[in-house]
């Protein structure tokens, strides 16, 4: 039996016995199927507005999160906790995209040769925070993560910060202009462990 339509002269056979308009027709299904998928969540506002009583990192804590991006950190732990009970008895509650929209950019990631990090906020003491990642085996014997030794020594550069906010203010983070004018003081003479610690310790720490 054959598959072509008189009527209209359409024949599957045509796109079936060339490989060039097999190739773009696949390549349009599927760019078509992304973006139906992706775009909406652009305009969603479960994806695009705060959850209630979402703060911006303070400059301490921003700070912070730049040591966590320089070291690589993200590297060995995902901030993604998945919708899966045995995440969310281990972790606590899983993400919401809502948690991360003054994250930029965010540090989901799936890689987890060490926990995942979203909720580690008030898990621990700063004091065992600072042991640990002075010497992660002090604390936890058969740890592999790095040592990170530097950082107790190493002062925050201050100086950034206030042109670091004013960038995120343009992509949507709300500082007010007495944030951005007192960045500088607010981290002077801080360490990099102070600040790296300040991050870890409101990570997850906003949804109720
Ligand atoms: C080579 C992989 C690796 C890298 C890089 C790494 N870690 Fe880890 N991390 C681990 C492993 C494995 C553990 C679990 C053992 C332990 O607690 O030391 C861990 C544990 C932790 C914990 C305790 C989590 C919990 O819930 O018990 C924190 C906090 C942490 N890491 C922070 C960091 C920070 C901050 C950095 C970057 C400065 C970093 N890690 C870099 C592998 C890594």
């Amino acid at each position: 039996m054959s598959n072509h339509d008189t009527k209209t002269g359409f024949s599957h056979e045509k796109i079936e016995t060339s490989n060039f308009l097999m190739i773009v027709l696949i390549l349009f299904t599927v760019a078509f199927g992304g973006l139906v998928e992706i775009v909406p969540l652009f305009f969603q506002k479960s994806t695009t507005e705060p959850i209630a009583g979402l703060q911006p990192y303070t400059a301490l804590q921003l700070a912070g999160r730049d040591i966590y991006t320089r070291e690589g950190c993200y590297n060995c732990h995902s901030q993604m906790i998945r919708p899966f009970r045995a995440e969310t008895l281990r972790y606590g509650h899983y993400s919401v995209a809502g948690e991360s929209v003054y994250d930029h950019p965010f540090q989901w990631g799936s890689k987890r040769t060490g926990p995942d990090l979203a909720r580690v906020g008030g898990k621990y003491s700063d004091e065992w925070q600072r042991i640990h990642l002075i010497n992660p085996r002090d604390l936890v014997p058969e740890s592999i993560m790095p040592a990170y030794p530097w950082l107790e020594k190493d002062l925050v550069g201050a100086e950034a910060m206030p042109s670091h906010m004013k960038a995120l203010r343009t992509v949507g983070v709300p500082y007010t202009d007495a944030d951005i004018a007192g960045a500088t003081e607010a981290v002077k003479g801080k360490t990099e462990l102070e600040a790296l610690i300040a991050y870890l310790q409101v990570l997850g720490t906003h949804l109720k």
